[in-house]
């Protein structure tokens, strides 16, 4: 029969039976221009099976066949050099056995030590007492006193906040809400498949970024010796910084963490539980430019995309309104979304072009006052995400990390 009747009875390929060929270990007989696949053909093709079963390597069957043709009627199959074959390879099957039963037990031991997602369990922190002390009426500047609010272990679950000239802070499970919170129903919802999905759909180099990104920002962490002050996040968003940051986070220090984005807030809350920190994390829930602190107040900015991100929306530079809640020794760390070029159809308008720039971004920041300590830029990228859809087809984008001080 011909090689395509003979894979098909054999329930393989041709390119398989071709490859067996060109290693001599079917060897049909040439009839004119085609190949005839007999009888022999068919009881070779089944010893090359048999042998794979035993679990031997195509070119370890083309010696054991050319030994069992070379030897037929001469006890080859007791000879030293053919049984080692088998021995070696039931040595090798003994060996391979004893490697998965230890990934076995490191696998039970690795899922044993996790800890169970038990929900009911996890115990919703409140406000840290600490960091509602800092919070400042921005229109009076007077400190907002806790009027209605059951203060436990130095923490707030839910309260209320005034000041003298009756402005209000809501806390409700441990959240401060200001001026500018989103409503829940209209803001972006974080589920427990939030994860999964983003490193599913968002393209691999943007990825790649983000890693460098968080790796870098690790590496040359503006936190480096210190073990208190006061932190201020613009943007906690997803928690991707302070999730990877959270070891370095100065252990006495006061970390807030703003964001308009309730869920975020809450899916941030419920993560660093999970992460079993003890840090002083006050999650506030308001509009960057109605953060209730007091001036020269920040020891350490952390401007992870939120500057990117408001001027999505905005034409004015976020750190022009943020620079006066900082103390003239502030350590700011930045991380911007720049572009390399900007397409016909982009959907940065001109206005805003200059904040999503190197060169606006620095000559901005010096203006403000800062001095640059180090900077770093990841490769270009032209592909992001149903996440990071800011960019269009046709442009290139980097992510630019700024590390300097007042
Ligand atoms: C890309 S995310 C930041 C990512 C985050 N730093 C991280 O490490 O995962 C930007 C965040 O800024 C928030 N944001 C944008 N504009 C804002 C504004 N005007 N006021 C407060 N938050 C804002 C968004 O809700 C979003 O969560």
């Amino acid at each position: 029969m011909k090689i395509g009747e003979f894979a098909k009875i054999n329930k393989t390929t041709i390119d398989t039976i071709r490859h067996y060929m060109d290693m001599s270990i079917l060897n049909p007989d040439k009839n004119g221009t085609y190949y005839d696949f007999d009888d022999h053909a068919q009881k070779d093709y089944e010893t090359i099976i048999a042998l794979k079963q035993l679990g031997f390597s195509i070119s370890e069957i083309q010696t054991l066949m050319l030994f069992e043709r070379i030897g037929k009627y001469t006890g080859y199959n007791q000879r030293k050099t053919y049984k080692a074959f088998y021995k070696n390879k039931l040595q090798w099957i003994h060996d391979e056995l004893n490697r998965l039963k230890t990934m076995q037990e490191k696998l039970e031991d690795a899922i044993d030590a996790m800890p169970e997602n038990n929900e009911e369990d996890s115990r919703v922190a409140g406000a840290p007492l600490d960091a509602l002390s800092m919070l400042f009426c921005k229109k009076c500047q007077q400190a907002y006193r806790l009027i209605d609010g059951h203060v436990d272990q130095g923490e707030v679950l839910n309260g209320i906040m005034t000041c003298s000239c009756g402005e209000r802070l809501i806390i409700h499970e441990g959240i401060v809400y200001g001026e500018g919170a989103l409503n829940s129903s209209e803001a972006f919802v974080f589920d427990d498949t939030f994860i999964e999905d983003y490193v599913q759909t968002t393209h691999i180099d943007y990825l790649k970024n983000l890693h460098l990104t968080l790796q870098w920002a690790r590496n040359h962490s503006i936190f480096k010796n210190a073990d208190k002050g006061s932190v201020l996040e613009l943007g906690s968003g997803r928690g991707f910084f302070l999730r990877n940051m959270i070891e370095m986070i100065p252990k006495h220090s006061v970390y807030i963490a703003v964001d308009h984005n309730p869920n975020a807030h809450q899916w941030l809350k419920k993560d660093l539980a999970n992460a079993g920190e003890n840090l002083k994390i006050l999650c506030l829930c308001c509009d960057f430019n109605e953060i209730p602190l007091q001036e020269y107040s920040i020891d350490y900015l952390i401007d992870a995309t939120g500057s990117t991100n408001y001027a999505f929306d905005h034409s004015d530079f976020l750190m022009d309104s943020i620079v006066t809640l900082l103390k003239q020794t502030c350590l700011y760390q930045g991380h911007f979304l720049l572009f390399e070029n900007f397409s016909l159809n982009t959907l940065i308008p001109k206005d805003r072009r200059k904040w999503f720039q190197k060169e606006g971004v620095q000559d901005e920041l010096s203006k403000l006052g800062f001095k640059c300590m180090r900077d770093y830029d990841t490769q270009l990228i032209s592909e992001g995400g149903p996440r990071e859809d800011f960019f269009v087809k046709g442009e290139q984008i980097y992510n630019y990390l700024y590390i300097g001080k007042l």
